[in-house]
This record gives C-alpha cells, structure tokens and sequence, in this order.
C-alpha cells in the first residue's frame, strides 16, 4: 500500500515537472530590459563601442538605406529610431539578426549582407544590453507597438 502510494506520488510529481517545463518562460532571458539603468548603461556603451558606426551614433542609419549599392547589391544599414524598421520585429528575431546575422535569421542561405554577426564577440546579455537599449530610445507608442508585436509572436509559439 505505501509502495504504491509513494508510486503514484512520484508520478504525479513528474507529471507537474513536466507540466512545469511547458509553461516555463524559455525564452526569459531574452526580454528586453528598458527601465533597468544598469542594462541600459551597458547597452550604451556596446552601441557606441560597435553598432554606431553603421547604425549612427543617433541610430538614423546610413543615407539612402533603403536602396542597396549598385555594386555590390548589399544594404546599407537601416535606422534604429522610429523611423526604421527595426522595432517591427518581435525580440527573438532581432535576437537572432544580432546573434548570428541577417542570412541565418532569416534562413537565407546565400543571402548577402553588411551587417555583421556577433557569436563571439557579444556574450546573450551584451545583445540584450544593447537591443534594451535601442528600445529604450523609442518614443513610448513605438515601444508599445513593439510589445505587440513581440508578444504575438510569443503566442504562435
Ligand atoms: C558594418 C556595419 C554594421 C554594424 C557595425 C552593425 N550593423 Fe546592424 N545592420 C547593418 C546592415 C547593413 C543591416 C541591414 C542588413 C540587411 O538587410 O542586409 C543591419 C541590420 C540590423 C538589424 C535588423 C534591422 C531591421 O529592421 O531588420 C538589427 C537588429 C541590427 N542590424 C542590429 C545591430 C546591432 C545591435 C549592432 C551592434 C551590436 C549592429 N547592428 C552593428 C550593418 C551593421
């Protein structure tokens, strides 16, 4: 009797861990931060340090970004502010642009592009860091769209 009692314990036990692991919040440590100064603090400092010289140091981008160059059919980089595109996408896919660049986020294979990946320069957090901190320069109805947006695709998942 107390053997099957602790049997039919133990399963329910697992059958919560389990249940536990479904709803966990997997993808936790990749919300962006905008009210954490500290984050925000690193995050300016990697701006700076390596997205500024294409991004722009008031994140407008380069000129004409939308065309790409004649010769070698890349972009140019596209703005940071509100005025881009980058607040149109959810946080895992910019995640992901910055992690490992636009052809693998994109799965694009022999897609060519100037935008650089940063697997091995940038630990997670330093990514985080410093997307937290592009968020946190958008005027707040920008910043809410993108929660909406980020939060749709938090759902399809
Ligand atoms: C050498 C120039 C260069 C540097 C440095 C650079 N980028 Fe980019 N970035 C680009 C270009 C060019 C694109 C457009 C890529 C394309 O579509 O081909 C881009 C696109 C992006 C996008 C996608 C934006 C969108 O709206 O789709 C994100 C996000 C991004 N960069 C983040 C960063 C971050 C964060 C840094 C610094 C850690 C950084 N980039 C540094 C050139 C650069």
């Amino acid at each position: 009797m107390v053997r099957q009692a602790l049997a039919a314990a133990a399963s329910a036990l697992l059958l919560l861990v389990l249940a536990g692991c479904d709803k966990a919040p997997a993808r936790s440590a990749l919300n962006l931060a905008t009210d954490d100064p500290v984050v925000l603090a690193t995050g300016q400092r990697i701006y700076s340090a390596q997205c500024a010289a294409c991004h722009g140091a008031q994140l407008q981008g380069q000129p004409n970004w939308r065309e790409r160059d004649a010769g070698t059919g890349r972009l140019p980089a596209p703005p940071h502010d509100a005025a881009g595109h980058t607040w149109h996408h959810p946080d895992e896919v910019l995640f992901n642009i910055t992690k490992y660049g636009v052809a693998q986020a994109a799965q694009l294979k022999d897609y060519d592009s100037a935008m650089p990946a940063y697997e091995g320069v940038l630990t997670d957090a330093e990514i985080v860091a410093v997307l937290s901190w592009i968020k946190s320069r958008w005027p707040p109805e920008i910043r809410r769209q993108q929660d909406e947006v980020d939060a749709a695709a938090r759902q399809r998942k």
